[in-house]
């Protein structure tokens, strides 16, 4: 094991390859510690996104895209309400991903290995796009946003889950203790990856809290731009419309 680091800056140079590399790494490791670490929060904040999509998701004929998505958990919420394609440009996470999309009744989801920054979608295929626990790691949140829209149908819904600020200052120190000593240490010991653990909180603090991040997807050209605090705002669900 390398323990790489991506930098953990917004829009830095050269971050995919190192962030593909990092994940690589920690792939056979990954869903058990994000169970682990978010104690099985993480499963009900992919619950609560795409019940925020349930009426685009039931549109005749529908079909979503989940960005960045990994070993697929949300890939997964998704295809019990249309079809779905999951997308990542991290083959080992994949590889993890389609072996729990091969699974019978989940037939509705197909993965497909893709740069977020370049998709190989056409224009206003989506009616849904969903990425959780990946804008921040985008070279470029703007350019990953513009994708989103460009691929989206007209009256399409895109869903941007991820970590963002506690509201409540006494719970924020209480939950930064908890993510940039414990999570660090707890991460590295079970994945082997050094850096990966220590990434994921510095990276998180690089990453525009929910106000800025709303007004970086309107002016990327998204409607109606909201967000819903989880958790009091250890993590955020932000909503846009295609226009
Ligand atoms: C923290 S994981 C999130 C996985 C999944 N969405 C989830 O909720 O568990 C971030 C994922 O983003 C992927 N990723 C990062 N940059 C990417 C890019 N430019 N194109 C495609 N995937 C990317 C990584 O390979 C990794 O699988």
């Amino acid at each position: 094991m390398t323990g790489v680091e991506p930098s953990a800056e917004m829009n830095a140079p050269g971050k995919d390859r190192a962030v593909r590399a990092m994940f690589a790494e920690i792939a056979p490791s990954y869903d058990r510690l994000n169970h682990l670490l978010s104690v099985n929060i993480d499963r009900r904040w992919r619950r609560f996104t795409v019940a925020r999509l349930r009426d685009v998701l039931s549109r005749p004929g529908a079909i979503a895209l989940d960005l960045c998505c990994g070993t697929g958990d949300l890939t997964l919420e998704l295809a019990a309400h249309a079809r779905v394609v999951g997308c990542d440009f991290c083959h080992p996470m994949l590889l993890i991903g389609r072996a729990k999309v091969a699974d019978g009744a989940r037939s509705r989801a197909a993965l497909a290995e893709g740069d977020a920054l370049l998709l190989p979608f056409a224009d206003g295929r989506f009616d849904a796009v969903t990425v959780a626990f990946g804008l921040r790691n985008l070279e470029s949140v703007e350019r990953g946003l513009a994708e989103i829209l460009r691929v989206l149908k007209p009256g399409g819904r895109a869903a941007v889950l991820e970590f963002s600020r506690p509201v409540l200052p006494i719970f924020r120190q209480a939950f930064e203790f908890y993510f940039h000593r414990i999570l660090p240490r707890v991460g590295a010991l079970i994945s082997g990856s050094g850096g990966a653990y220590s990434y994921l909180p510095a990276s998180v603090r690089a990453f525009p809290g929910q106000a800025r991040l709303v007004e970086i997807m309107r002016a990327t050209g998204f409607a109606e731009v909201r967000y819903h605090n989880l958790s009091g705002g250890i993590a955020a669900l932000h909503l846009g419309e295609r226009a």
